[in-house]
């Protein structure tokens, strides 16, 4: 049997997933179980990097994270969940990556540049963040993974990944570490209700796995529609109207959903009536993620007991490509 290819990706745990999340990487992730290696690292010693002033929120969101894979159908016999800050291999991986990088370099970045800007820490920047790209070449080579499911923002850390690995290749003298290949997923990201380009938690516009269905009926009609659709006689707009965006994500009745947009924007069709179509399939979507949360909630020790298996695997093969490294760049080993 041919080795099935390793595949990495990760989660910063500031806060239970949600829907942008599952349309954008969990369904792919279920769908990469049988034919891939997969691994899916707790990335709490990353969310540290912008959230060192609410360690608790890091802390409660590992289990929170977990339990939310585990609910949404990933097997932990067929896919490693594991714990960043548990990996010490990833560590020092880091430090010793800090080597092969230069401050100018990191600066670069594009993600990181839009983040210092937009978040205006200017030179206030913490060392921890600006890093966290050799952080996340570490995280990606001590796995040797060769693709590595990310959104579009975050393409630039697996070139400066692959940068890296060609640097300590050639200090080594031959390809102890493969370059990765990104993997951007087709499906587009998922507004937030409101409409805005990004779904998240803290910007009040998400709805998580573990809505109530209250919750979900509330976020629905609260949902960003056209703006310019006052009567339901009126022909309304499909495009950027939110409800559209998410029937088209989660609706599997493609039909109804093309014969709805026809009405809507013809004229004749409410909001209201949208809306409750939407509603129907987030409910039916989400209603057994939440059963299975909530039995996961009631055995806790099972969540603990799998992030501590999985993490236990991926240390034995974090802590093998470790010392592969230290031989192949010719290291002091005492
Ligand atoms: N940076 C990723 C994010 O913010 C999380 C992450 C950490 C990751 N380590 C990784 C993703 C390794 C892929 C591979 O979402």
């Amino acid at each position: 049997m041919t080795a099935r290819p390793v595949i990495l990706t990760g989660d910063r745990t500031t806060g239970p997933l949600h829907l942008g999340h599952y349309a954008g990487s969990l369904q792919a992730r279920l769908a990469r179980q049988d034919s891939h290696d997969q691994y899916l690292l707790l990335a709490d010693s990353q969310a540290l990097t912008d959230n060192a002033q609410d360690i608790g929120k890091v802390r409660r969101a590992v289990i929170e994270v977990a339990t939310d894979y585990l609910a949404v159908g990933i097997d932990p016999a067929k896919t490693t969940i594991c714990l960043q800050s548990h990996l010490p291999a990833l560590a020092e991986l880091t430090v010793l990556y800090l080597n092969f990088v230069s401050v100018a370099r990191l600066e670069r970045n594009p993600t990181v540049k839009e983040e210092i800007r937009l978040r205006g820490f200017g030179r206030d920047i913490l060392a921890g963040f600006l890093c966290y790209p050799a952080a996340q070449a570490a995280d990606i080579t001590a796995f040797k993974a060769v693709a590595v499911p990310v959104g579009a923002d975050q393409l630039p850390m697996i070139e400066q990944t692959n940068e890296i690995v060609r640097r300590i290749n050639a200090a080594a003298g031959r390809a102890v570490l493969p370059e990765a290949a990104a993997v951007v997923s087709e499906v587009g990201r998922l507004p937030g209700i409101d409409g805005r380009a990004k779904m998240s938690k803290s910007g009040g516009n998400a709805i998580t796995l573990s809505a109530s269905a209250e919750a979900i009926a509330a976020a629905v009609r609260a949902m960003y529609t056209d703006p310019g659709h006052l009567r339901a006689t009126d022909p309304g707009r499909v495009e950027g109207n939110v409800v559209f965006t998410y029937l088209d994500a989660f609706d599997p009745d493609r039909a109804a959903v093309a014969e709805l947009k026809a009405r809507y924007a013809a004229g004749g069709l409410g909001d209201a009536a949208v809306k409750r179509q939407l509603e129907a399939v987030l409910q039916d979507l989400l209603a057994p993620i939440r059963a299975r949360r909530r039995a996961l909630a009631a055995a806790p020790d099972h969540v603990l007991a799998v992030v501590r298996a999985g993490t236990e695997r991926a240390q034995a093969r974090t802590e093998a490509t470790k010392r592969e490294l230290v031989e192949a760049l010719g290291l002091f080993r005492l």
